[in-house]
């Protein structure tokens, strides 16, 4: 089985970026299956933070084969963007890059609806990151989008006047003087798509069949996270597309069976941002603390992070969901130094105690939490296992004990070399 999979547990910015690029060196291939540049993956190492969006985090090992799976939508002048930071970088992209023909283009029209029915939802708004996400989904099963290989095609122009025009009906009928704007969008928007046809346009289904076959191994890259999942996570709260390791089969054309480990990332606390219900949400000066000392802002929009505990009752609502075989634990390093900490075992629901996700999460949630001691040392430079505070350690066993599954590394600052493998 050398399909690995990697996907975030809780609401997104788990820290997938930096793990999918400390592995990456166990792998021949990473391949994102789903979402778009409403992710933001930072890495860092050598002293210099990078954030992708749409390009793989595997994309700074040379050897290493990256593809944009067909799960994905593709906006071209992000995606131009980001090109042009890597090769500024020194890094060129070209020689380990590949995009998968069926991945869905996103329009600047998608862009604007995007914004025009956030806004029309006024108070109920989800707190898009406006990247054109929902919209470019919704064409999609709606059978109206354009795809990378079109670009290849020779009615391609037609094809695209036809669902912009379809596009800007809809735009004018909320903000008529957005009509005007999308014009001039769709001037840099074709300006960028000569630097997308310089990559391989690939049949991805069968290129990753040919690499398991040749017993190469594949990870594939989640965004977002388990309950920003269409389906199973906080609806209607969450993104367009199935974050979960399902998500991965359909987002690249492989079979369940040849899957081997999931990695499920999760954060020593939680965060979240855009709105929806966050059960463990602190909005007193802990809450504070933990936005700061792990900076949590948006790597996508700046945005400030809602910071809340551990919940569990969610963690093991997504190992179930995603078959996890290995948690990796990020931002431990920002819990050192707090006297107690909490970790949500059940929510209280009408007086009832329950370990289950509701249906309708937004009800009246009560967390029950359960203390731990808490540590004083900083670990950010620790490097063993063995060397941890032992009230971390019996936090990391419990969590473990809960979920039924192993917490194989540690992660104690943004850096590659900030991690500790069991
Ligand atoms: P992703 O979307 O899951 O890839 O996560 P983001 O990159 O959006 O957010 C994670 C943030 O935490 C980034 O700024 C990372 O550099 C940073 N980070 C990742 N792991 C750790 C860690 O173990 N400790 C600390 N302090 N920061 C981390
Ligand atoms: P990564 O991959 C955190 C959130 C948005 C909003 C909701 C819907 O970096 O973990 P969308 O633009 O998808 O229509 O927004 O989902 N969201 C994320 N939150 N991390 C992300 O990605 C996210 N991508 C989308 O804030 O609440
Ligand atoms: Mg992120």
């Amino acid at each position: 089985m050398n399909l690995d999979i990697l996907l975030g547990l809780q609401w997104g910015d788990e820290g997938k970026g930096k793990v999918v690029d400390l592995i990456t060196p166990s792998y021949d291939v990473v391949a994102r299956f789903q979402g778009g540049a409403n992710a933001g993956h930072s890495l860092e190492f050598n002293g210099i933070k990078h954030v992708l969006h749409l390009i793989p985090s595997g994309i700074f090992h040379p050897d290493k084969i990256n593809i944009i799976g067909n799960g994905v939508v593709l906006d071209p002048v992000i995606f131009k963007e980001e090109i042009e930071n890597l090769r500024k970088m020194g890094v060129e992209p070209t020689r380990n890059l590949s995009i998968a023909s069926k991945a869905h283009l996103i329009l600047p029209t998608h862009r604007l609806l995007d914004a025009v029915l956030e806004s029309a939802k006024g108070n109920a708004k989800i707190g898009s990151t406006l990247k054109g996400i929902g919209p470019a989904y919704t064409d999609k099963t709606g059978r109206n989008g354009l795809r990378v290989g079109d670009l290849l095609s020779p009615d391609f122009e037609e094809r695209l006047a036809g669902v912009v025009a379809l596009h800007k009906e809809m735009i004018a009928f909320y903000q008529p003087d957005y009509v005007e704007k999308s014009d001039e969008m769709m001037m840099s928007w074709k300006d960028s798509l000569s630097i997308l046809k310089e990559f391989p346009i690939i049949a991805c289904e069968y290129e990753i069949d040919r690499y398991l076959k040749e017993g190469k191994r594949v990870l594939a890259e989640g965004a977002q996270g388990t309950l920003l999942d269409l389906d199973f996570g906080s609806y209607p709260f969450v993104t367009s597309s199935n974050t979960i390791a399902a998500g991965a089969f359909t987002g690249l054309g492989v079979a369940p069976a040849r899957t081997g480990r999931v990695f499920g990332i999760a954060k020593a606390y939680c965060t979240r941002v855009g709105s929806g219900p966050f059960p463990t949400e602190l909005f007193d000066e802990t809450g504070e603390l933990l936005r700061r000392k792990g900076a949590e802002f948006g790597a996508t929009t700046g945005r400030p992070r809602r910071c809340g505990w551990l919940d569990l009752v969610a963690l093991k609502y997504a190992v179930m969901l995603n078959g996890v075989t290995d948690i990796v634990l990020t931002k431990a390093d920002v819990l050192s130094g707090f006297d107690t900490i909490k970790v949500c075992t059940g929510y209280r629901i009408a007086g009832e105690i329950t370990d289950k996700m509701p249906f309708y999460d937004r009800k009246e949630i009560e967390p029950v939490y359960q203390d731990f001691e808490g540590w004083k040392e900083e670990i950010s430079l620790l490097k063993n296992y063995d060397e941890l505070p032992a009230s971390f350690k019996e936090y990391i066993h419990f969590i473990e004990k809960e979920t039924g599954v192993t917490i194989s590394i540690v992660s104690v600052g943004p850096d590659r070399t900030a991690s500790i493998y069991r």
